[in-house]
């Protein structure tokens, strides 16, 4: 059956929303029919996540019609929304950390047994939830602040899907999820569509909206560029309607004159209660790649590394030189910088400027050389292309992917030797992707030593001279670079494969 000859389950048309007087969308118009994958995709700050919000009741809108099933809808809240059907995974977690899995899923609508919770039946309901959905690895009974950020995002799924709804917006689920991961989430899907749930889907990773899109809306400063079905597009098309230019080089060559050249950071048989036997060398002007599966190490590798969860056995050189890092304040004193994946918790203070987030490190590390960063700020940051109104803006008023961009800023303020980044890309669009691609090939020709943690696998190998894969806490092997996809997962999952050394 076509299914757009079915009436939409949702129509949204002249939608208009602006923020102190400044138009983030303007009349947006989007349809969802029921067992339709509708990818939703922009640059950073096209208003993605305020549209899902205005849909889900968390933001008024100005102007605008919205109608599921023909009937219009105003939701002034969440539960509104949930109530007729439509639920959303947002951007932002919005789990609560001291609580059990069950009590986030069943939060303010917990199965009672008189005046008290069923939480023998909270359990249950929860427990079938996640195996309905093929996890395995959650319990309900365990406490949401113990789960890795990957699993805390198949608690928010698990949790919008709780609500029967029909339509389910997504934005970015993936940012936090690596291979099987995603993986399970593809399947997830794949079932919702089965079962007639229409979904709208936010994500920059272009490969997802290819393999799970049937539809795919571009906005561009707030206003629809187009819908087209994902089979009359392509990478190259797609990224032209989003940035409104051709794009050449997705990953950009390495500058001429890079070379790898001394060693700058060395770590023999590091060992920690996560990590052993760990032999690495960077050598100045160089991007080494570092895949594995979530948990096999790859955070805790560049952790030790930076003193977050320091190395308890082996040793380290900087740059010829026995180096130790009890703490990131040390790492950071011999200028080594970690930009991590959880920017709200380890990367940003929300509630502070632009600017200030971007001297935060200098200030209490290098305080001297506070005013020299200050002069170079706008310079690092309009090349990052960040979109803030000033710089004295509040972190927390910008984009997903601009707020990854402004934790980016402040490492660089620091002038790092070693630069390790883990998930650097998480959240931004294929402009700043880019762009990021480019600071990491200027960083190495100008004798940095970069280490990139990815779970994107077109990343790792776009970007890496070598790829070292983790497995278990240790590093599984070394890949030189034009290896392929497989060749990584194969490692990373023990599968036998061959080029590699182990
Ligand atoms: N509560 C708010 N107050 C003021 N401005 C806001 C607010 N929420 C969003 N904005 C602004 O609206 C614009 C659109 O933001 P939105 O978060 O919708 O973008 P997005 O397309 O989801 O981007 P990303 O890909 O980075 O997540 C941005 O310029 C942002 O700064
Ligand atoms: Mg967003």
């Amino acid at each position: 059956m076509n299914e757009r000859a079915s009436s939409p389950v949702l129509r949204v048309t002249g939608l208009s929303k602006s923020f102190f007087g400044v138009p983030v969308l303007q009349d947006a118009a989007l349809q969802l029919h029921a067992g339709e994958v509708h990818g939703l995709v922009g640059e950073n700050g096209a208003g993605k996540s305020t549209l899902m919000k205005v849909l889900a009741g968390v933001h008024e809108r100005d102007a605008g019609t919205v109608e599921i099933d023909g009937t219009p809808v105003d939701f002034h809240h969440p539960t509104q929304a949930h109530a007729a059907g439509l639920s959303t995974v947002f951007q932002e977690f919005n789990l609560l950390p001291d609580r059990t899995v069950a009590e986030n899923v069943f939060l303010g609508r917990e199965p009672r047994s008189g005046l008290l919770v069923d939480r023998r039946a909270m359990n249950a309901r929860t427990g079938d939830l996640l195996e309905d959905l093929g996890v395995t690895s959650i319990r309900p009974t365990t406490t949401v602040s113990s789960l890795s950020v990957a699993q805390q995002q198949i608690v928010e799924i698990a949790k919008a899907i709780s609500y029967d709804a029909r339509i389910i917006s997504m934005d970015e689920p993936t940012a936090a999820l690596a291979g099987p991961e995603v993986e399970l989430l593809y399947a997830i899907i794949r079932r919702l569509r089965a079962r007639g749930t229409a979904i709208l889907y936010v994500s920059h990773r272009l490969r997802e909206i290819f393999d799970l899109c049937d539809t795919i809306t571009v906005l561009k400063d707030g206003r629809v560029v187009g819908t087209e079905p994902a089979s009359a597009m392509d990478d190259a098309s797609l990224v032209r309607m989003m940035v409104g230019r051709p794009i050449s080089a997705y990953f950009p060559d390495e500058e001429p004159g890079t070379e790898a050249g001394r060693e700058l950071l060395k770590v023999e048989d590091g060992g920690n209660d996560q990590l052993d036997a760990i032999d690495l060398t960077l050598r100045a002007g160089e991007i080494v790649g570092v895949a594995g599966l979530q948990g096999s190490g790859r955070t805790e590798l560049v952790e030790a590394v930076f003193g977050v969860h320091p190395f308890t056995r082996g040793r380290m050189e900087l740059d010829g030189r026995p180096y130790t890092a009890s703490s990131p304040r040390q790492a950071v004193r011999q200028r080594i910088a970690l930009i991590t994946e959880d920017r709200k918790s380890q990367g940003l203070s929300l509630d502070q400027s632009v600017l200030d987030n971007v001297l935060g490190v200098i200030r209490s590390v290098f305080p001297r050389r506070t005013p020299e960063a200050r002069r170079a700020a706008p310079g690092v940051l309009s090349s990052l292309e960040v979109v803030a109104r000033d710089l004295d803006q509040e972190v927390q008023y910008l984009s997903g992917g601009n707020q990854q961009k402004v934790v980016l800023a402040k490492w660089l303020a620091v002038d790092p030797r070693v630069v390790l980044l883990d998930e650097p890309t998480r959240g931004i669009d294929v402009g700043a992707k880019i762009a990021v691609y480019q600071l990491m090939r200027r960083l190495a020709a100008e004798g940095r030593a970069i280490l990139m943690v990815s779970s994107e696998l077109p990343e790792v190998l776009g970007m890496s001279g070598r790829i070292l894969v983790m497995r278990d806490g240790r590093i599984a092997g070394e890949l030189p670079p034009g290896s392929t996809e497989e060749q990584v997962l194969q490692l990373a999952t023990g599968a036998r494969t061959e080029g590699a050394t182990p």
